[in-house]
């Protein structure tokens, strides 16, 4: 298994352009299931996840091309319904293609998403939307079956503005008889760029960034072209590194509003953050607050980057609250950083920092994609060696993190294996 080896203690300056956002393009590859021609996408980034949502498509029977950054998606000839097991329980996204199967081919049947490091993850909210359109939903030996007459436009009002529910009936909507209201919708960027890209394949949608989006179904969808908007998350975890090492470095491809709660939290424990026509320029400064966070749906603090936050907590002056309200068990990173000498205490869904003087570098291992980037941001000013195990989990979110790492200054190595290029 591939490792990082870092060495505290590097201020980071320079430059960086955030890739392509992850979970943009893992709704939006299914998407593309819908128009049953070819769909051309730019800024695709190389990740893990991304090449497990190829993998799925392909299995349905799409042919792709991923060359460079940009992916080609031809569905024309998609006729399979029947999700492996296998890809269903490597990444929970892929349940996101329900809603374009089930739309385009009145049927789908796949594995019931495993659980998860981060706590269980149901998919009720996905179910009875799908059942409010009209599907008949069977649950049994583990695997969700699907099937319609017909998709019939009705109202939905989520319980919890869930992301995958959103974008899961938005999809299905779109190519179903009359009209759709999703109430109490997800207000994610990521499901912007989702209505962005179905409006330009000629979907009739509205609302979404608020929390009622409004579907006309249409008949068909067509061929386009289309770039993924900058990954907030890849965006927000450099600008904590640049803070927790006293760095300065500018930020390319990002847009701010979509990170906003991170920037102000962000000022608010002393780091000076300025919004330029170039990008976002973080200077981290001689020494950081304590501040207290609470992860919200968007426009709230993300709970994708909470761990990375903790992190830099670990090591701010004074206490700090930090309330995970989204997912039952995302404090796995807490054991982790408390081996590299952070100071917290964990009361159920509440952590209790702290902040320390100096972390030290330790062997520790990871268990989830943002636990990874909290350690790495630990070990980047550890005294000493951090060796970070299981970084295929960080493979699966960030493209050419090392990489871009090593570019602003700091030491990190991976070992034991290739750089996780020709694995795929
Ligand atoms: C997406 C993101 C993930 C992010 C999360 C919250 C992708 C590929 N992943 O995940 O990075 O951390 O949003 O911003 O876009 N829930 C239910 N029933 C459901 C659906 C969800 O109870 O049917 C619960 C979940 O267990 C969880 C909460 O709602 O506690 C949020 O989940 P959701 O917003 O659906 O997250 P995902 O779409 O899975």
């Amino acid at each position: 298994m591939e490792k990082f080896v870092i060495i505290g203690g590097n201020r980071l300056s320079g430059t960086i352009r955030v890739s392509g956002g992850k979970n943009s393009v893992l709704t939006i590859l299914p998407a593309c299931l819908l128009s049953g021609g070819v769909c051309t996408l730019h800024d695709v980034p190389k990740l893990s996840d991304v090449y497990v949502m190829k993998n799925v498509l392909e299995s349905l029977g799409a042919k792709v091309d991923f060359t460079g950054n940009t992916m080609v998606v031809d569905a024309t000839s998609v006729s399979n319904v029947e999700l492996p097991d296998r890809l269903t329980r490597m990444m929970r996204a892929s349940n996101l293609v329900m809603g374009p199967l089930l739309a385009r081919f009145q049927y789908v049947k796949m594995a019931y998403p495993g659980g998860c490091s981060i706590g269980s993850r149901p998919m009720d909210q996905h179910l009875r939307g799908m059942k409010t359109l009209g599907a008949e939903i069977k649950e049994k030996h583990g695997f969700i079956e699907a099937k319609a007459t017909r998709l019939v436009g009705s109202e939905i009002c989520l319980d919890f503005p869930s992301v995958g529910a959103t974008e899961n009936i938005l999809l299905a909507a779109t190519l179903a008889e009359g009209v759709t209201v999703i109430r109490n919708a997800a207000r994610e960027p990521e499901v912007v760029d989702l209505q962005n890209f179905l409006n330009q394949m000629g979907a009739k949608i509205k609302g979404a960034g608020t929390d009622v989006i409004r579907i006309e179904g249409v008949k068909k969808l067509n061929s386009v072209e289309y770039t993924i908007i900058p990954d907030r998350i890849e965006a927000g975890t450099f600008m904590v590194m640049g803070a927790i090492t006293g760095g300065e470095i500018l930020i390319n491809n990002v847009i701010p509003e979509h990170i906003e709660a991170v920037i102000s939290k962000l000022r608010e424990a002393g780091v000076e953050i300025n919004e330029t026509d170039e990008g976002i320029l973080v200077r981290g400064g001689k020494k950081r607050q304590g501040v207290d966070v609470k992860t919200m749906p968007f426009p709230g603090f993300p709970t994708d980057m909470q761990a990375q936050m903790m992190a830099l907590m670990a090591v701010s002056e004074g206490t700090s609250i930090v309330t995970e309200t989204i997912f039952e068990n995302r404090f796995k990173h807490v054991d982790e950083l408390r081996r590299m000498g952070a100071d917290i205490k964990v009361e159920g869904r509440v952590a209790i920092i702290k902040g320390v003087k100096s972390l030290s570098g330790a062997y520790v291992e990871t268990s989830d994609l943002r636990a990874g980037a909290a350690l790495v941001t630990a070990g980047l000013v550890a005294d000493g060696a951090t060796v970070l195990d299981k970084v295929h989990l960080i493979d699966r979110g960030y493209e050419n993190f090392e990489q871009k790492l090593r570019g602003l200054g700091a030491q990190i190595l991976r070992v034991n294996g290739n750089g996780g290029k020709d694995k795929h």
